[in-house]
């Protein structure tokens, strides 16, 4: 969705902004622009549609001085991707001029209203309504602060803004008004920065503040206000961010998917690191604040995610119901938000979410709390509007995640989820001492085990190699691989724009094995576990009507190679734990498929990384 960056300081603004939205790039974009406030005191834009390097060229034919400024990368919602409609959007008199993220519910009847007072709009979008409002405001005499009040008030849906007006140009004024996405304001030495996402102010400054739902925040030089939308002052939390900006390059990798499924190993020890006492075969969550008053007031728990977060919580309703005997129900933002669920104290509802600002799951989040029943998250972005709301929190760890196709925050979330069933477990009594410390034992040797997958990379590049020019691709498992299945089917066309399905492999006899023919592949999950011998017969059925099958098996099993064409091999994990080593070389062979296929592998077509909107 859209990234917006801004910057007020002594340095050139231009080049902060630009290079701020270079980081931004793989949330996904159609046009981007930056606007600066000249020596001269008037504001300048540059703007286009299409990539970066279209508005680095106009940059670079013709720069803009100044030291204050806002970015912003376009993803379209009203009016097409054009020059026009990308931002920032400036007001007719050219007095104030903004960025903006979300959906301006209203905008209709809002620039309907502005049309009869004599307003002509110079683009599509519902954007401009709020710059031609806030001019409006300021020729009947407000100043900039109250004008944007003014504007705030008016604006119906989730939305985030920033804006500079010429009028008051030592200062940026940004807000929030629900869950269109965050702003971050960066806190430098005599500089301020604003960004929708950490990564693009990362090389300037590690402490950020974050602004919640009906915030504003006036922005100078050497500091900041943040208030409610009504003006009154507010107290706001400094969070210093762990991250590493080199983690947020790609380095010696081609691509940050490709970086991110290798970093793997790296970022499960991460998640662990702090959490997981393998000396007293302990788990400390302290974050989560299960106090033993919850734990015995619990009777249910729903997993609230969307997209590859959705289906790591499909997994861990395995590992929490094994492990917890509590009912889990597990369900889409986008749905969840809509229905009415049986909520109440007695019920806590988790949602995983890499990015924290997934707006379908914000809304399901609001929902739970509105119901009265704990929220609970797992989460990656630090700051993010899903930690800051939640009752408790378990950080993913995963640092920043750029690739718009999640690998490592599913890999992680599920060490989450893992860690979470244990101390759940633990606290309820259903895990006795001597299993709980076996449970927290069995998570030691993930990392390693990560690791060895991925030093059979040259295979799944094989792999890819045959079959990148396939047109349909069935992944089957069963039981806690089901789940593993369908994130290998969701990774595959993602990012290689191939037609791909996962099935629970029992239901094959009831569709699925229609479609089965030679220029089918079929991945099964095979590894040994306690369906191992279901799941070989399902192979069969499937090769017997001429599939081409691969099976993803565990080392050792030489009897499977006379049942499928291909056999990818990994190491033997614990059966709660599989789906971290099993999803690997679906990652990888997704991602050698769409490198061969020529595809943009960490900017799919029509995805984002952040999904901001509904
Ligand atoms: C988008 C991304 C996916 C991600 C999903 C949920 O669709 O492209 O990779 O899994 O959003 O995002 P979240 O940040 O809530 O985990």
């Amino acid at each position: 969705m859209c990234g917006i960056v801004g910057y007020i300081g002594p340095r050139r603004a231009q080049s902060i902004i630009l290079n701020g939205l270079k980081q931004l790039e793989y949330r996904g974009y159609d046009s981007a622009g930056l606007a600066v406030l000249q020596e001269n005191g008037r504001i300048a834009i540059r703007r286009d549609a299409g990539k970066l390097s279209n508005l680095e060229e106009l940059v670079h034919l013709s720069p803009i001085d100044g030291h204050i400024g806002i970015g912003h990368t376009r993803w379209a919602t009203h009016g097409k991707p054009s020059q026009r409609n990308a931002h920032p959007h400036a007001s007719m008199k050219g007095r104030v001029v903004l960025v903006h993220n979300g959906i301006v519910e209203n905008y209709a009847e809002l620039r309907e209203e502005l049309a009869m007072e004599g307003i002509t709009f110079s683009s599509d979008t519902d954007t401009e309504v709020i710059v031609q409002m806030a001019e409006r405001f300021l020729e009947a005499g407000l100043d900039f602060e109250d004008a944007m009040r003014q504007v705030l008030g008016r604006l119906k849906g989730a939305n985030a803004v920033v804006a500079m007006a010429v009028d008051s140009p030592d200062r940026l004024i940004c807000a929030r008004l629900g869950n269109a996405g965050g702003i971050a304001l960066g806190i430098g030495d005599d500089e301020m920065f604003l960004a929708s996402d950490i990564p693009a102010i990362l090389d300037h400054t590690r402490e950020m503040v974050f602004l919640d739902n009906r915030q504003m925040a006036i922005v100078t030089r050497d500091g900041y206000q943040v208030t409610d939308t009504e003006g009154h002052p507010l107290e706001a939390e400094i969070h210093s961010i762990p991250w590493d900006p080199v983690s947020a390059v790609k380095g010696e990798y081609k691509h940050f998917m490709q970086k991110e499924i290798f970093d793997q190993p790296q970022s499960l020890i991460n998640t662990l690191r702090g959490r997981a006492d393998f000396e007293s075969g302990q788990i400390f969550l302290p974050d989560l604040k299960l106090s033993p008053e919850l734990t015995r007031r619990l009777k249910r728990l729903f997993i609230i995610a969307c997209g590859t977060s959705y289906y790591a919580g499909l997994i861990g309703k395995y590992m929490i119901e094994e492990l917890t005997r509590l009912p889990v129900d597990v369900d889409y933002g986008s749905e969840f938000r809509y229905y009415n669920p049986i909520l109440d104290k007695g019920a806590a509802v988790i949602t995983i979410t890499q990015s924290g600002e997934t707006a379908d799951t914000l809304a399901a989040s609001d929902l739970a709390k509105a119901r009265g029943a704990t929220l609970w998250s797992i989460v990656n972005v630090i700051g993010s509007q899903s930690m800051r709301m939640s009752d408790g929190y378990i950080t993913m760890q995963a640092g920043p995640e750029i690739g718009v196709a999640s690998t490592k925050a599913f890999t992680t979330s599920l060490v989450d989820l893992y860690m979470l069933a244990c101390v759940l477990g633990r606290a309820r009594g259903t895990l006795g001492d001597r299993h709980y410390r076996k449970r927290v034992n069995e998570l030691s040797r993930i990392p390693d085990l990560a690791g060895r997958v991925l030093d059979h990379d040259q295979e799944y590049q094989d792999l890819a190699g045959r079959f990148f020019k396939a047109q349909d691709f069935l992944f089957i498992g069963r039981g806690i691989n089901y789940p593993v299945a369908l994130e290998g089917a969701l990774k595959l066309k993602e990012i290689s724009y191939i037609h791909a399905e996962g099935y629970p492999a029992g239901e094959m006899k009831h569709g699925p094995i229609a479609l089965i023919d030679e220029s089918m592949p079929v991945l099964a999950i095979v590894t040994k576990d306690a369906l191992y011998d279901k799941m070989v017969s399902q192979l069969e059925q499937a090769k017997a009507r001429g599939g081409v099958v691969i099976a993803l098996a565990t080392e050792g099993d030489e009897a499977i190679k006379g049942k499928a064409d291909y056999v990818i091999y990994v190491p033997e994990a614990p059966p709660l734990l599989a789906p971290i080593i099993n999803v690997i070389p679906l990652q990888l062979l997704s991602y050698h498929i769409a490198v061969r296929r020529g595809c943009d592998v960490d900017q799919p077509r029509n995805l984002a990384k952040s999904v901001t909107v509904e």
